[in-house]
């Protein structure tokens, strides 16, 4: 598979095992995912599938979980995606369908050289908010990205109401580039915002 033969080759697994003061961060693996399904379902109102899981498994997207006192507290889970995919879907990847999808991976990828990470989930224990893990997440994948010249930006959708998420965001220098009403569904506030983080010193945008 493409997109995760060049993901394997950004995210080599064992890059990921930093420490810096108490937190660390770990690639996720088999060992260690079950950890990840455990935080998730404490942190988001919705049940991710088998497959969210096992996709991470397979190389086609990549997660880092964060310990503090060797407790897992936070995680995050991204893919490396075609450039502009997210606003080609209008924001809306549920709904671009697997088909549509699997064409748009085969049709468009091998045509751009240019890519984007998307972010899915990114979350803290709300008992270890505050103590700069989200931080430890999210830099880990934007420095990742910057050594990258194909990867121009980094993408993620978070509820507009989710006003936490959208201030730490914004000091990453994220952007609000969209608002897609109604993207989440069987939730309240269904409405979510496309934030990018354009990364700079990047090569020309493609045609
Ligand atoms: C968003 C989230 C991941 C932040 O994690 P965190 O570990 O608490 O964040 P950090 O401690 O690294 O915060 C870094 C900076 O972001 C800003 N920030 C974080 N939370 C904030 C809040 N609730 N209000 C205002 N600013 C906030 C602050 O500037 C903070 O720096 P400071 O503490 O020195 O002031 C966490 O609040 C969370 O898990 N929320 C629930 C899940 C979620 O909404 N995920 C995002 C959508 S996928």
């Amino acid at each position: 598979m493409l997109l995760s033969a060049v993901q394997n080759a950004i995210f080599p697994p064992q890059y990921f095992s930093k420490k810096s003061s108490s937190v660390s961060l770990w690639n996720i693996n088999e060992s260690n995912i079950s950890q990840l399904q455990t935080l998730n379902s404490e942190l988001f109102p919705v049940k991710y599938s088998p497959q969210f899981y096992e996709n991470i498994l397979n190389g086609e997207s990549f997660g880092l979980l964060a310990t503090h006192d060797n407790q897992y507290v936070g995680a995050i889970v991204g893919r490396l995606q075609p450039y502009r995919f997210t606003e080609d879907f209008e924001g809306n990847f549920n709904r671009a369908g697997y088909h549509q999808m699997e064409t748009y991976k085969r049709d468009v990828i091998c045509g751009y050289n240019y890519k984007e990470i998307y972010i899915m989930t990114l979350g803290v224990l709300s008992s270890h908010r505050r103590l700069g893990i989200g931080r430890a997440l999210i830099d880990s994948i934007i420095e990742d990205s910057k050594k990258n010249k194909d990867i121009k930006k980094i993408v993620l959708h978070v509820q507009s109401s989710n006003s936490s998420a959208l201030a730490f965001y914004k000091n990453y220098g994220f952007e609000v580039s969209k608002l897609v009403k109604e993207y989440y569904r069987l939730i309240p506030s269904p409405d979510a915002y496309i934030l990018t983080l354009e990364l700079k010193n990047r090569n020309k945008t493609p045609i």
